[in-house]
């Protein structure tokens, strides 16, 4: 079975750590801790957050970490449990929503999906389920 929003085509790609080894799948999720948010390379190389969940399984989105004020790669504090960016301060929760300014919306969301133990990160076309509009980066 195959979601139709990642089915292939070149909205879809292969997450790959910083070395350009692709992500296997399970000993990432073996590896890391629950609630974990780490980087790996998504669509259109941007680094983008993969978020493991309780359940040791991933979270069915992954958050492209471009800061949408001006850029910046936005670090994940797991102290704060927010985004925070260290350009001009902008704030995003565990969700990517913006908690506080200048950033004007919220980090971009990519599908996450595991085939053949490999993450597949795939274009988020729907509605954002966070603002209950369309994403506003398509
Ligand atoms: Fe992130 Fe300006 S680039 S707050």
């Amino acid at each position: 079975f195959m979601p139709p929003s990642v089915a292939g085509g070149s909205n879809c790609v292969t997450a790959r750590d910083k070395k350009g080894i692709e992500v296997d799948a399970k000993k990432y999720l073996e590896e890391k801790p629950e609630g974990d948010r780490s980087l790996v390379e998504g669509l259109k190389g941007d680094a983008t957050y993969l978020i493991v969940k309780d359940d040791k399984t991933f979270q069915s989105y992954g958050l492209n970490a471009i800061c949408t004020h001006l850029g910046c790669v936005v670090p994940w504090s797991e102290a704060n449990n927010k985004f925070i960016c260290p350009c001009h301060g902008s704030q995003y929760d565990e969700e990517g929503s913006v908690v506080r300014g200048p950033a004007p919306l919220p980090l971009a969301l990519a599908h996450v999906d595991v085939q053949d133990n490999k993450v597949r990160l795939g274009l988020w076309s729907e509605v954002d389920f966070r603002t209950g509009e369309p994403g506003w980066w398509n």
